[in-house]
């Protein structure tokens, strides 16, 4: 197949910005889950693509420390026997990445964790390689600890040089029996209106990119 270079696929308007999002729920369809397709149903719109990806539930390893990454900077982490290299290149393919996480004992949960502790390591090590991606949170909590998951998602967005978004309140919503979350009409607002959000500010950076 022949490989059209960026600068033939800008001219001929073929340069599709996308968007991943990460679900840190061990639920494939639980509320995180509906939580992130609200927001990916109102980017949709826009002919932006999108996909989701399943890291809750699965093993993953937390980083070792080993530092090796940073030597070796081939934008990959050392440990292979778990799915995070694969994550991170869907991370570098993507234009906007979405990390959505139900709170677990007052944070995100210990898969996302991990994911962010390797792929952000990598990262540093690696010049930024996510630098000027946008980066968006969506949190799920019964009750407690949603502006601390939100606070641990954006942090890691904030010190990798992404490009965070707002939106009419922040992007968690509340429930807990999966499909509880439209009861929080407020929460689903904020989630639509970021999606919005997003998908503005991606046609803006296209705009950009095709200059
Ligand atoms: C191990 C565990 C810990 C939890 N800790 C919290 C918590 O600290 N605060 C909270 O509000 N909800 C907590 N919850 C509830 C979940 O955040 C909530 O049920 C959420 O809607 C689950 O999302 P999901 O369907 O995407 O998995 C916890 C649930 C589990 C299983």
């Amino acid at each position: 197949m022949q490989v059209l270079s960026s600068e033939v696929a800008k001219a001929v308007g073929m340069m599709k910005m996308k968007v991943v999002a990460f679900n840190g729920s061990p639920h494939p369809n639980g509320n995180t889950a509906q939580a992130i397709q609200v927001v990916l149903d109102a980017i949709h719109g826009f002919g932006i693509g999108t996909e989701v990806v399943q890291v809750g539930g699965k093993k993953l390893y937390g980083c070792m420390g080993c530092y090796q990454c940073r030597k070796i900077k081939n934008r990959h982490c050392v440990m292979n026997d778990d799915e995070v290299n694969g994550f991170i290149d869907k991370m570098l393919e993507a234009d906007c990445i979405i990390f959505g996480s139900p709170v677990y004992s007052g944070n995100i949960t210990a898969a996302l964790k991990a994911l962010i502790e390797r792929s952000g390591f990598v990262a540093k090590g690696n010049d930024f390689m996510f630098r000027r991606k946008v980066g968006v949170p969506v949190v799920v909590a019964t009750k407690a600890g949603g502006l601390f998951a939100h606070a641990a998602i954006n942090l890691m967005f904030g010190t990798h040089q992404m490009v965070t978004i707002g939106s009419s309140y922040w992007s968690f919503v509340v429930g807990q029996e999966p499909g509880d979350i439209w009861k929080d009409e407020e929460g689903i607002k904020a989630l639509r209106t970021l999606g919005e959000n997003v998908a503005w500010l991606l046609s803006k950076i296209k705009e950009e990119k095709r200059r």
